[in-house]
């Protein structure tokens, strides 16, 4: 375990075991269908990667990258790196490392329903339903948390730990 990190909350094998649970039930879903996956960047990528080993669709993925002003109450999200693919009549299926405040992908997903999309769901690692400010609600939730800072597989503080094979709860002392 990194000496940084408190717990380990889901080992990797915990992660697997959910991805292919969440797997089935997705292959099941859109049965005869061709979802577009959209990770959204950077947290995204371990989870997407892992979840996709699991689809037996004719599937495809790419990203798209958003940054919100927190601790501001406006809806402002600034697209970093935009969708090169057009939405429009897709099924579309964003998959995100965690939903907090649920302001980021209450936004993306009123984005990319205007552009068209047929239909958008949301795949989530992990689901910090306490701490939701917007209403918004994921189709899949890999595991629930209480309101605490994690890190791993995707996750970062300052944009380290998401390399870390598990998730965790970060040590009190390396954040203040
Ligand atoms: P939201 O818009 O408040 O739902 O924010 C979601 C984003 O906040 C996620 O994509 C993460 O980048 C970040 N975030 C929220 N909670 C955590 C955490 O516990 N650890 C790491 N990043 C987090
Ligand atoms: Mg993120």
């Amino acid at each position: 375990m990194h000496k940084d990190c408190k717990e380990i909350l889901f080992s990797l094998e915990d992660i697997v075991t959910r991805c292919e649970e969440l797997g089935q039930q997705i292959n099941h879903d859109y049965e005869g269908k061709r979802p577009l996956f959209i990770g959204l960047l950077n947290g995204s990528v371990p989870f997407l990667a892992e979840l996709c080993k699991h689809i037996d669709l004719d599937m495809e993925y790419t990203f798209m990258q958003v940054s919100s002003y927190k601790g501001t109450q406006s809806s402002d999200l600034n697209i970093t790196k935009d969708l090169g693919v057009d939405v429009s009549q897709r099924d579309l299926l964003i998959i995100e490392d965690i939903i907090d405040t649920g302001k980021t992908l209450k936004t993306v997903k009123e984005l990319l329903l205007a552009r068209g999309a047929r239909s958008v769901k949301i795949v989530t690692l992990l689901d910090k339903k306490e701490a939701r400010t917007h209403s918004i609600e994921a189709d899949y939730v890999g595991f629930d948390i209480a309101n605490q800072f994690v890190i791993g597989f995707g996750l970062d503080f300052d944009q380290k730990y998401r390399q870390l094979p598990y998730v965790g709860i970060l040590k009190e002392e390396c954040y203040k």
